[in-house]
Parts: C-alpha cells; sequence; structure tokens
C-alpha cells in the first residue's frame, strides 16, 4: 500500500525556509542522508505542494523541473485558491482544498508510488487531517533565526514519532495516530 510522506529539510532551529523564501542551505546541505532522500525520491509517485513552494521553486530553483535537480519526473498538485491561473509547466496540476480532497487525488495520481508533501502549511493540515503515514527529515547544520516554521504554532498538538530509520541527521519516522 502506497503512502503519503512528509519530505522536509530543516534547520537546527526549526525553519523549513529562511526569510523571503531563501533556501540555498537546503542544497549547500543536500549531501548529508543521500540514502534516505535516494530511497525517498525513487519510490515517489506524486507530489503535493503548496502555492508558496510553486511560487518560490519558480523563481530560483527551477520550479517542477528542478524538482531533486531534475532527478525525478511526475504529477505535482498544487494547492492554491487560484485555481483560474495556468501553471508553468505540464506536470502541475493546480488543485482545490479541502487538504483530504487534494491527498485522495495526489494518491491515485501516485499510483503504486507514494505521495510526497513538500512544505510546511500543506504538511500541516495533512498532520491535522491524520494523513501523513511517515516524515522523512534532514536536518541541515545551520542555525536561520527566522524564516518558515517546521511545523505549528502555538495550538498545535503534540504529535508522537517513532524514529524507524536514521542515515547521519536525517530520519525517517512513522506518524502516531491516537
Ligand atoms: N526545506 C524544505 O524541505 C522545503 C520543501 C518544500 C518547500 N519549502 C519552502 O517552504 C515554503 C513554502 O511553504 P509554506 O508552508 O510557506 O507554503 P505552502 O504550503 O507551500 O503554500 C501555502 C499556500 O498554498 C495554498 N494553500 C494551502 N492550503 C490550501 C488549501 N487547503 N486550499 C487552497 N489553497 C491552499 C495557499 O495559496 P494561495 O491562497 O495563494 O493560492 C497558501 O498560501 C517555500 O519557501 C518553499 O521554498 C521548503
Amino acid at each position: 500500500m502506497s503512502k503519503v510522506i512528509w519530505h522536509v529539510t530543516t534547520s537546527v532551529d526549526g525553519f523549513i525556509a529562511g526569510p523571503d523564501d531563501w533556501m540555498d542551505w537546503v542544497f549547500e546541505h543536500r549531501s548529508d542522508g543521500p540514502r534516505l532522500a535516494d530511497e525517498v525520491r525513487e519510490t515517489t509517485g506524486a507530489i503535493l505542494a503548496g502555492r508558496g513552494w510553486y511560487e518560490g521553486a519558480e523563481g530560483r530553483y527551477g520550479g517542477a523541473a528542478g524538482i531533486y535537480g531534475g532527478n525525478w519526473s511526475g504529477p505535482v498538485l498544487v494547492l492554491t485558491h487560484r485555481l483560474d491561473d495556468e501553471p508553468n509547466h505540464p506536470a502541475v496540476e493546480f488543485v482545490g482544498g479541502p487538504v483530504e480532497h487534494a491527498v485522495a487525488e495526489g494518491r491515485e495520481a501516485a499510483g503504486s508510488g507514494n505521495l510526497e508533501i513538500f512544505g510546511a502549511r500543506v504538511a500541516q493540515q495533512c498532520m491535522d487531517a491524520g494523513v501523513i503515514d511517515e516524515m522523512v527529515v534532514h536536518i541541515a547544520p545551520v542555525l536561520l533565526g527566522d524564516g518558515k516554521r517546521l511545523y505549528g504554532d502555538p495550538a498545535s498538538p503534540l504529535v508522537g514519532l517513532e524514529r524507524i530509520d536514521q542515515d547521519g541527521s536525517s530520519c525517517r519516522y512513522t506518524v502516531q495516530r491516537s
């Protein structure tokens, strides 16, 4: 059975992007935990991201064509309220909420592969909806001081994680559902 996997790189102080969506530090530390990153990439059938990722990646990191340095291709579903806009790449499809519907659509698009979740706000909604099976987290050796938080706001519930694999400072966790 295919899984829903949140794949993310975080700074040591818990940010997935710096101020102004700055992410060069992620690419500078890409060599960390390559086995887990490769395993995720090889088993991903489709990606579900938010418009924040789409806008940020388009301008600076090659958009859908630049995912995994161009070493992955497949459907990329982008959650947005602006459904009338035209995506800039044939693999990208704009989808509306709620997130459960987008995840169901993404799983279908992924076929026998996994659905990979990008970013934080979409991932937070997926976590709240209880649809994430695993998290693969790479911790980059950097303190950003400010930016997009990996998870939560003061109202976010505690989520239990069980570590099932580790490669350097990268870990794979299953999400414990209460
Ligand atoms: N470190 C990493 O591993 C990593 C990975 C991926 C991305 N990133 C970075 O993370 C940042 C983006 O993440 P983010 O958490 O800020 O934003 P995001 O989740 O990518 O996008 C948020 C946007 O998606 C749309 N959206 C989200 N939920 C929706 C819903 N239920 N229905 C309709 N539209 C919905 C909204 O866009 P609209 O209302 O504008 O349409 C919302 O403003 C970027 O800087 C990106 O580069 C980091």
